[in-house]
Order: structure tokens, then C-alpha cells, then sequence
């Protein structure tokens, strides 16, 4: 059996995306709302968002504080297996909020026989649950996240990273993409959940840059792009 589907990580997914369904139920309803009202469609609403961001994206998240924004149970399987295949040891993760996607990503480095990853979280109260989290789960020891705006607590990033997941504030994809992108590895894994912004798709989506992208056919309109450092 597999880290992911028995004992203490199942259980406390089980638990988690239970939470955050009751959690975000209100939020996601209102974005829905806000959707309809105004009769645009979810591309130009994110366009609206990462304006927003733009001007203000501390402020915006505080908001969510209270918010899980995790990814699916699907989409959660998918960072495991993908984990998996490329035999990653070493992870970086923007935007961790309570910790799904980091257990997800942690029970793959413990079947991999271990190894590193790096988390960042803005709000404080969230980084506490995370670690409580991964802690229930038995996987705190894979995991080191870190405090603030990822755009300076992953400036110090060493060594090779296998995989990298963006998905934090959709503003920021590109800036994170960057820093990160001196310690990718050839033929790593970025995987950007909520990619949303064109300047992003533009710059991934480019050979010339380095790599082949495209969009993930996984909880469509969500944004979901796959993409490997193929140079
Ligand atoms: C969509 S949620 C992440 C969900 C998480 N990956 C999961 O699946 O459980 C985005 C998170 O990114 C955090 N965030 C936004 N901007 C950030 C930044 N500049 N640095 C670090 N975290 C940030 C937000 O506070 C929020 O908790």
C-alpha cells in the first residue's frame, strides 16, 4: 500500500477536504454569483482578480485567512502520481494555505524514500494549521514551510528542484516561475493550479524559454497548466 491511500495521510485528507468544502462553500458561491451577475466569463473574472492583486494581493489573501482554496481530491492524486513518476526529492510549493496540496505532495517524497519540500505561506494562522496538519498526517519531517511572501522566502531556494506547484496569488505566477526557475532541474515538473494570467501562459508556453506546456484537462476551468523544463 502507498503512503496516500492508508493510515493517518488518508484520514486526515478525508478530514481536510471536508472542512474545506464547508469552509469555501460561501466563498465559492459568491464568486459564482458575482459570475453570473455581471454575465462575463471565468477568464475575464481572473483577469479582473489578477488586476485587483495587482494593486493589492497581501490584503486580498488576508481575506481568505479563514479560506482552505485547496485543490480537488483529484487534482490531489495527480500531484502524488506525478510526484511519484518523476521520482522527486525535491519540491517547492507556492501558496500552502492549510496543507492539502503539501500532504499530497509529502506522501509521495515518503514513497520516493524522502527527501525536501519547501513550502510558503503568507498568513500566519494558516502556517500553524498546515504544520498541525502535516504533523497529524506523520509527514511534518519532509516539510520546511516558510512564512511570508514567497517572493522572498523562496529568494534562498539551493540545490536541484524536481517539481514545483504556483499556486498562490495568480499575479505572481511569473515572478515565482523566475526565482524558482535557476534550480529546476532538466525535465522538472511546474505545474501552476489557478494559471490564469497571460503573461504566464506567454512566457511558459514559449520554447525559447525552455519549456513544453500546455493546458491539464483536470477540473477544467480552473486553470490548470503542465509543463516541463525540457532544456
Ligand atoms: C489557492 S491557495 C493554496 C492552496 C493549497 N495549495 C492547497 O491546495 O491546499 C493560495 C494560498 O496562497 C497564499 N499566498 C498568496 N500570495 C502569497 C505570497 N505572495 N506568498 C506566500 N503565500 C501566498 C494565500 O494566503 C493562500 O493561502
Amino acid at each position: 500500500m502507498n503512503a496516500l491511500s492508508r493510515g493517518p495521510v488518508a484520514w486526515i485528507l478525508d478530514r481536510l477536504h471536508r472542512e474545506g468544502e464547508i469552509a469555501d462553500r460561501e466563498h465559492v458561491r459568491a464568486i459564482m454569483a458575482t459570475i453570473e451577475a455581471s454575465g462575463t466569463t471565468l477568464e475575464q473574472a481572473a483577469a479582473q482578480m489578477i488586476a485587483e492583486e495587482r494593486a493589492d494581493y497581501r490584503t486580498i489573501y488576508h481575506g481568505y485567512a479563514d479560506n482552505f482554496l485547496a485543490v480537488s481530491p483529484t487534482y490531489g492524486r495527480f500531484l502524488y502520481a506525478i510526484a511519484r513518476a518523476c521520482k522527486a526529492t525535491r519540491i517547492v510549493e507556492f501558496g500552502t494555505s492549510m496543507g492539502v496540496s503539501t500532504i499530497y505532495l509529502a506522501a509521495a517524497l515518503r514513497d520516493n524514500g524522502g527527501g525536501q519540500l519547501i513550502g510558503s505561506e503568507l498568513e500566519p494562522a494558516k502556517v500553524a494549521r498546515a504544520r498541525a496538519n502535516l504533523d497529524a498526517a506523520g509527514l511534518a519531517d519532509l516539510v520546511d514551510i516558510r512564512e511570508g511572501d514567497g517572493l522572498e522566502t523562496l529568494c534562498d531556494v539551493d540545490g536541484e528542484v524536481d517539481l514545483l506547484l504556483i499556486d498562490g496569488a495568480f499575479a505572481l505566477y511569473l515572478p515565482v516561475l523566475k526565482l524558482v526557475e535557476p534550480r529546476l532541474k532538466p525535465g522538472a515538473v511546474v505545474l501552476g493550479e489557478n494559471a490564469f494570467d497571460p503573461g504566464y501562459l506567454e512566457y511558459i508556453r514559449n520554447p525559447a524559454n525552455g519549456y513544453v506546456s500546455q493546458s491539464l484537462p483536470l477540473d477544467e476551468g480552473r486553470g490548470n497548466e503542465f509543463t516541463v523544463r525540457a532544456s
